[in-house]
């Protein structure tokens, strides 16, 4: 079993498609096991991206992360990790494949709807950096 760490970041936000993401990978077999609404502060943004700090759009990345309220979802499955990589495409829209979440509902680079964990390892560390134990069921 794995876990991913799901964000519906503000572009998907902004247009309501929280939902459909969601219902997305629910309809794919993963099991949502958390879920909340929360507007990330510099601090877990710099934290959640801390990976990315020497990078040139990084601060572009956090003004973009910390402009509207997101949706943090963890979900748990068989293989997650990898499954939820496909179910969303690339990381830049235009080169995403057909069918993914991100060709059908990214705006461009940096606007790709979702961020889901690269790793079993982070996904179990982007999990903790967004919810409490007792907030997973
Ligand atoms: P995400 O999967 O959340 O991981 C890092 C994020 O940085 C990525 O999605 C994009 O939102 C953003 N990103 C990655 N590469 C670039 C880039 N070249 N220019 C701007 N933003 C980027």
């Amino acid at each position: 079993m794995e876990r991913s760490l799901v964000l519906i970041k503000p572009d998907a936000m902004e247009r309501e498609l929280a939902g459909a993401i969601i219902g997305r990978l629910q309809g794919a077999g993963l099991k949502l096991i958390g879920l909340k609404m929360l507007h990330l502060d510099d601090a877990l943004a710099g934290k959640h991206y801390a990976i990315h700090k020497e990078k040139p759009f990084f601060k572009d990345l956090v003004e973009y992360i910390t402009s509207t309220p997101i949706v943090a979802a963890a979900f748990e499955g068989d293989d997650a990790i990898a499954r939820i990589r496909k179910l969303m495409g690339a990381t830049d829209p235009s080169k995403a494949d057909a069918g993914t979440i991100r060709k059908d509902y990214g705006l461009d680079i940096q606007r790709n709807a979702t961020h889901a964990s690269d790793s079993p390892e982070n996904g179990l560390i982007e999990i903790a950096n967004f919810f409490k134990k007792d907030e997973l069921f």
